[in-house]
């Protein structure tokens, strides 16, 4: 996939060189000096006119008339060099890549030195780089009777590294592409719709993931989902034809199952709302409703192939929700693995009742620190749009963390307050000890603040990713459809994470 080379050799015969350039003061720096004079100054001349833009994300493709062994260059746009971080690298080499791909390139050479700046270094340079090439190829093929077009990926890339030794710069190209490639089987499962991605294909998919990567595996039957009394789970699968799995992968990679980070993940794989029916509108994409199982999943992944000294449990909650004669109703009242009764206000709040049980397990199988994921709701879309995920905390050194990770991953989210206020409508209960819908006000909080009467003590962060899971139009790294939003978060989460006492 990636070889790397010491040497910037101009003279190697391939289909195009990469070449990074900023803006303000345009000029070739290194080895690229010798490039402008094999074309006797005109790239210049060119940078100079504007037919070669600096500008951040332009691309520009000169061809080489036989003045070096590459066809042509590909001038990627990095704007100015104080200007560049990580994630805009990551953005511009995205791009770059689509733009290849789609014009079915398979090999290109790489010039690194040329993307380097102060604040981004070699190392980070080569992991946005895997990171993109992976991202930005990716596409659903989906289930058309006549095929799509064969698909031509990139996947000969020719790297010169002059400044940073080739083993380096190929560890941080590998680690980069992981990060991609589990984000791209997120996105995969997430694409998938509901009647070939049940419970049980999610499960069997897990079972995979783990047995490819030696993690513990345990898939709850719903015989023991019963026999463990997780009433909450169970309340929603009710309805349903389908049964519900409680799906469990374990990965130790210290010594002893300490300082475990559990990771939650809502694995409803179609989300009619249940008696409180969805509109018609409402209901269409609700397959994507398994997207925080498939962010913990797409995490483990990469934790599988990047081995961190890290303890982490992962734990899905998977059922569908749909209606039957058997199906929860509103006013029902059930008893959670945790003790605690709901009242069932609303079936469509069934998120927050599978990941009750969830968090419980996880809590029982010793996590001592939870991120909850979910595709909770429609209300974090009103509060934060659809391009920042919405997060709370009972602790705030922990979401300091994840915060850190998101920021390295590009993926934008921000903190929504839990108060006692909302803590006290979600206990507000005539029959039981908690509801799960306390009205519509803030209920993006409120549904925070419900998970989090399960996490009790233990140090936790919810993250909403009802608005962040999908995108609407294709974006630089990626295509309309699902994200993969906080796999990377996830993953460089647990790679960082230290433990912090209460
Ligand atoms: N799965 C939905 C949330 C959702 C909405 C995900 C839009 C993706 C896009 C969730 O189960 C749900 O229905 N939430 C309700 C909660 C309400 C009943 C309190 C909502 O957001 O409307
Ligand atoms: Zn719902
Ligand atoms: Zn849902």
């Amino acid at each position: 996939m990636f070889l790397v080379k010491e040497k910037l050799d101009l003279a190697a015969e391939q289909e195009g060189l990469v070449v990074g350039l900023f803006e303000q003061p345009e000029k070739f720096a290194g080895s690229l000096e010798k490039l402008d004079e094999m074309f006797d100054g005109q790239l210049t001349e060119l940078v100079k006119s504007g037919d070669v833009s600096a500008k951040f994300k332009q691309i520009s493709k000169v061809h080489s008339f036989a003045k070096i062994g590459a066809k042509r260059i590909w001038f990627v746009g990095l704007g100015k060099e104080k200007d560049l971080s990580f994630d805009k690298l990551r953005q511009a080499l995205g791009t770059l890549v689509k733009k290849l791909t789609k014009n079915k390139f398979g090999e290109a050479a790489f010039y690194l030195d040329s993307f380097i700046t102060e604040k981004v270094d070699g190392l980070d340079a080569a992991h946005a780089l895997g990171e993109a090439v992976a991202l930005a190829s990716y596409r659903f093929d989906g289930y058309r009777q006549k095929a799509n077009e064969p698909e031509r990926k990139l996947e000969k890339l020719m790297i010169y590294s002059e400044s940073i030794a080739a083993e380096e710069v190929q560890a941080a190209l590998t680690v980069g592409y992981a990060f991609g490639k589990g984000t791209n089987s997120a996105r995969t499962l997430v694409n998938t719709p509901g009647n070939l991605l049940t419970a049980t294909d999610l499960a069997n998919y897990a079972a995979e993931l783990g047995a490819k990567y030696e993690f513990e595996v345990e898939i709850l039957e719903k015989a023991d989902i019963e026999r463990l009394g997780m009433g909450a789970l169970l309340a929603v699968n009710k309805g349903s034809a389908e049964p519900p799995k409680m799906i469990v992968l374990k990965y130790q990679g210290k010594e002893e199952w300490q300082d475990v980070i559990g990771l939650v993940g809502k694995g409803i794989t179609f989300d009619t709302g249940g008696y409180s029916i969805k509109t018609k509108a409402g209901i269409v994409g609700m397959k994507t409703d398994m997207g925080g199982a498939a962010a913990v999943l797409g995490a483990m992944e990469i934790i599988g192939e990047l081995k961190p000294e890290q303890n982490v449990l992962a734990v899905i909650p998977s059922t569908d929700n749909m209606i039957s004669g058997g199906a929860l109703k509103p006013d029902d009242v059930i008893t959670s693995m945790s003790g605690k009764t709901i009242e069932v206000l609303n079936t469509d709040a069934e998120g927050r009742l599978v990941l009750a049980d969830g968090i419980t397990y996880a809590k029982h199988h010793g996590a001592n620190y939870l991120v909850d994921v979910a595709t909770l709701t429609g209300g974090v879309i009103t509060a934060l749009g659809v391009h920042t995920t919405g997060a709370m905390t009972n602790y705030e050194p922990l979401y300091e963390q994840v915060l850190e990770a998101s920021m390295e991953a590009g993926e934008q989210m921000w903190q929504l307050p839990l108060f006692e206020s909302e803590k006290e409508r979600v206990r507000n209960s005539k029959v039981a000890d908690l509801n799960n819908s306390p009205g519509s006000e803030g209920h993006a909080i409120v549904a925070g603040a419900f998970i989090g009467e399960f996490a009790e003590d233990t140090p936790w962060v919810h993250l909403d990713i009802a608005g962040t899971a999908t995108a609407a139009k294709d974006y630089d790294l990626g295509p309309a459809g699902a994200t993969g939003v906080m796999v990377r978060t996830l993953a460089l989460f647990v790679e960082r994470f230290e433990p912090t006492e209460k």
